[in-house]
């Protein structure tokens, strides 16, 4: 029996996959490569000393997902592939729906006609909204601010109704806060194409050279420093938050939301300064206006995680900053 991961060439997917062979479990991935390099299968092999099954597939093509749960004997499904930018979200809204929302259903409509009812979805903490105070636990009301997060939101909706449904469904939504780093290596981490939307592939490349200075945006928040606080977690802790998940999967039946993340909240200038005193690099920045849509503080509650997982992020932000300029500075350009 195989585990199918969709969209394991990605980012969060690579480094799941990772961990997921060094368990010797078999693994199958699943990508279109709309936003991953298929060099990630090499430096795979070269961490892990495993192959792995690749297939160039698109989610939504439901022949194609057909014929790979035909031919391959498999037991549960990692779901990772999805478009993830929120502010592209605004301006293809469709495009998100389509990907994110029609692609999940032919995937579980596929699923359910081979009996694999068992599925580990990427979910965010952007379902919480802003209307909830952190620490954010899982019993909080969710909603939605871009057409990205409405696509998460939808689909822990539907994957609720779908257990509902059916009993024999065990289905774990993941709520990831803000995952960094990179694997320990060096050989896989975060390639962003183009500018960087997110804050530390954006840090990582002002380091390396590649981009002038880092603009933080808005120093009134009303946090301890009034710049943004979130709660960083390290890559390689959420990859192996899936195998917990996947381990427990059998004794959770119906459908449980649960948060990824550590409970502690960083700043975006003490982010700056850790990048500074571990890279030996000065990060240029200039304050600017704040970025619609941000909220001031989001961490997690990860009390759930721990209870029904018996997982806890173990690695600090020391090392998640170490990690990121190792993979950074030794792949200045990327894959
Ligand atoms: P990523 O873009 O690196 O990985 C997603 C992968 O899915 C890519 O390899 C892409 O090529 C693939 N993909 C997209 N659409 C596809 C389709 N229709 N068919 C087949 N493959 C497809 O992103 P990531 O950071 O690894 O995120 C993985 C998942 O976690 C996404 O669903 C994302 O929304 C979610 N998530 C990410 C973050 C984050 O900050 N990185 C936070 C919360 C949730
Ligand atoms: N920031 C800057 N400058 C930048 C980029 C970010 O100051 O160039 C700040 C933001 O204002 C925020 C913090 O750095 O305070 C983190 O921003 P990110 O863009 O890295 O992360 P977000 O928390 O905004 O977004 C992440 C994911 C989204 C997800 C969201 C909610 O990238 O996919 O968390 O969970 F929807």
């Amino acid at each position: 029996m195989s585990l199918l991961i969709t969209g394991g060439t990605g980012y969060i997917g690579s480094h799941t996959v990772v961990e997921l062979l060094k368990q010797n479990q078999s693994v199958i991935i699943v990508d279109n490569l709309v936003n991953s390099s298929i060099k990630v299968l090499d430096r795979i092999q070269t961490i892990t000393g495993k192959t792995v099954t690749f297939i160039k597939a698109d989610i939504c093509d439901a022949k194609a997902m057909d014929a790979i749960f035909n031919e391959h004997k498999i037991s549960a499904v990692v779901h990772f592939a999805g478009l993830k930018a929120v502010g592209e979200s605004n301006e293809i809204p469709l495009t998100y729906y389509h990907n994110n929302v029609s692609g999940t259903i032919t995937l579980l409509q596929i699923m359910a006609k081979h009996h694999v009812k068992s599925l580990v979805f990427s979910s965010s903490a952007t379902v919480y909204g802003e209307d909830n105070q952190s620490p954010l636990d899982e019993s909080m009301p969710t909603s939605a601010t871009n057409p990205y997060g409405m696509t998460k939101l939808m689909i822990e909706n539907i994957l609720f109704d779908l257990a509902k449904s059916d009993p024999q469904w065990s289905i774990v939504c993941l709520r990831y806060f803000n995952p960094i780093g990179a694997h320990e290596s060096g050989l896989i981490g975060e390639n962003p194409h183009g500018i960087p939307n997110n804050l530390l592939p954006y840090v990582a490349q002002v380091a390396i050279g590649r981009l002038e200075q880092l603009q933080v945006f808005g120093d009134d928040y009303d946090t301890h420093d009034g710049t943004g606080v979130r709660d960083y977690i390290h890559v390689v802790d959420l990859a192996l938050g899936h195998v917990q998940a996947l381990a427990k999967l059998p004794q959770l039946t119906g459908c449980h939301a649960i948060n990824l993340g550590t409970g502690n909240g960083t700043s975006v200038l003490e982010i700056v300064e850790k990048f500074e005193e571990i890279s030996g690099k000065h990060i240029a920045y200039t304050i600017v206006s704040r970025r619609a849509g941000d909220l001031a503080s989001v961490y997690a509650k990860a009390d759930l995680a721990k209870s029904l997982l018996n997982w806890q992020a173990q690695r600090d932000l020391h090392t998640m900053i170490a990690d990121t300029w190792r993979w950074q500075s030794q792949n200045p350009k990327g894959y």
